[in-house]
């Protein structure tokens, strides 16, 4: 990842007195080895405060002014400015104990999260590492519990937030799917097409206790971590920051490292596909990009992304992976979330026969559920499928959801599509219900929904009621 921090080289042969701590590392995202202890002395230092520094001679007090200027000028005078929040904070890889909180900074800073039951938060955890993405895990929680908590680093620092652990397993239970949000907005609240802002904040209304994401997160890809900034901490902030999200990867991400830099999935190996159970629900998230047939020619697939022709391992990987989870795997339900569609009235030359010829037939294998899926913008649920055929009993049900900002597309015409059980061209988001064996998932049209408004209002596209 890119280093934001001033050149410690530099700053080691300037500031002598500094020591240097070698072992500041975090997850990969190491920035300096500038211990954070001395951010204020260096701060300090460079702005002529302290006693020492102050004018002993005017060789002294020339010193200290080139230095000034050399930190200034060299990146470095960020420490003599104020660190800024640019994203987040935002909730990954909740647990019955733990949780991890995350953020970005404008420079690399320290972490830390003042957190606790009561918006007092009186208790803390710190990190001394200085780095521009901040990933604060914290443990020893109390299972299916409140917490508020608030990040800072330096003297920047958020509003106080919430989150609650993982519920026991029998714990009733919703959470929020949507898809294709895309860059639509600039995270502005001002702008009334700002679709995705509209959608995140009313799921956030329910207040769900997950939310995740088929893919599609950015508008390009290309233009690194700007755009998650712009296109989905901005628009989702209120939704990201009290409810624990999990990404799928899709084209539109071009397996960037930026998705990579700010996800920190329960697959510290292979954080483009992963699982976890929650209640009752046992969650698989899939990299679909390998069987993707269609590239959208000039940004994918990334040089090095193994859905070129070299796929055939990691998709291979990732399928036998999958087989090992889904064995393992003893919830009540069971729900796979990727990118592209599986049944959907759409063309996408070969892609949907790969994936049911290499994925599908795993998923029926072990009894998946519910497959949600994003890629098309629009909103469309398969009958339940077994095989290729419309199957009641044993079928696995197909929803797709790219309808939460990207521009809306056309499906084709659905003459021979017999599988198609519901399909509405709107913006929407999905929200699910699970309460033991009951499973109710409404989809929600943001049309007419307008800030203020009761979210009643809000018209629903699809209901689904399933029973185990
Ligand atoms: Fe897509």
């Amino acid at each position: 990842m890119p280093i934001d921090a001033p050149s410690d080289k530099n700053l080691t042969a300037t500031l002598r007195f500094l020591s240097m701590n070698p072992n500041h590392t975090s997850r990969g995202r190491r920035c300096s080895e500038i211990p954070a202890q001395n951010n204020e002395q260096i701060k300090m230092e460079a702005t002529g405060m302290r006693g020492g520094l102050i004018h002993q001679s005017k060789a002294a007090a020339c010193t200290a002014v080139l230095l000034g200027l050399y930190l200034f000028f060299s990146g470095a005078g960020a420490w003599a400015r104020e660190v800024r929040i640019i994203a987040g904070p935002y909730l990954q890889n909740v647990k019955k104990d733990g949780i991890t909180i995350m953020w970005e900074t404008d420079v690399a800073a320290p972490s830390h999260v003042d957190y606790g039951e009561t918006k007092k938060c009186e208790l803390s955890h710190s990190s001394d590492d200085l780095v521009t993405i901040h990933e604060v895990t914290l443990s020893g929680l109390t299972v299916e519990t409140g917490y508020h908590y608030r990040v800072s680093s330096a003297r920047a620092q958020s509003e106080i937030c919430s989150f609650k652990t993982a519920i026991k397993k029998d714990t009733p239970f919703t959470f929020v799917v949507y898809g294709d949000s895309q860059g639509n907005s600039r995270g502005s609240p001002q702008r009334a097409s700002n679709r995705h802002q509209r959608i995140a904040d009313e799921a956030a209304s329910w207040k769900p206790d997950l939310m995740l994401h088929v893919g599609d997160i950015v508008g390009w890809g290309q233009n690194g971590r700007q755009e998650f900034r712009d296109h989905h901490f901005g628009p989702g902030r209120e939704l990201l920051k009290n409810v624990p999200s999990y990404m799928a990867l899709g084209n539109r991400e071009v397996n960037a490292p930026a998705w990579y830099d700010y996800a920190s999935t329960p697959e510290p190996e292979h954080e483009n596909y992963y699982s976890f159970d929650y209640g009752n629900v046992h969650f698989v998230i899939l990299d679909s990009l390998p069987f993707a047939h269609i590239h959208q020619s000039g940004f994918w697939p990334k040089p090095g992304y193994p859905g070129s022709r070299s796929a055939l391992k990691g998709a291979e990987e990732q399928m036998k992976w999958l087989e090992e989870d889904l064995k393992s795997a003893d919830a009540t339900w069971t729900f796979v979330f990727f990118h592209h569609p599986v049944y959907i009235s759409a063309d996408e030359g070969g892609t949907q026969e790969s994936l049911k010829q290499r994925v599908v037939p795993i998923l029926q294998k072990y009894d998946v559920d519910i497959v949600f899926t994003g890629h098309w913008h629009f909103y469309e649920r398969a009958h339940p499928m077994k095989d290729g055929k419309i199957d009641h009993e044993e079928g696995i049900l197909y929803v797709t959801t790219g309808g939460a900002g990207g521009g809306l597309e056309r499906p084709s015409p659905a003459k021979g599509r017999d599988f198609t059980a519901k399909l509405h061209r709107r913006y929407h988001y999905c929200r699910v219900e699970i309460d033991g064996g009951r499973f109710d998932m409404k989809v929600y049209h943001i049309k007419g929904w307008e800030p203020g408004e009761q979210i009643q209002s809000a018209k629903i596209l699809d209901t689904v009621t399933l029973r185990k």
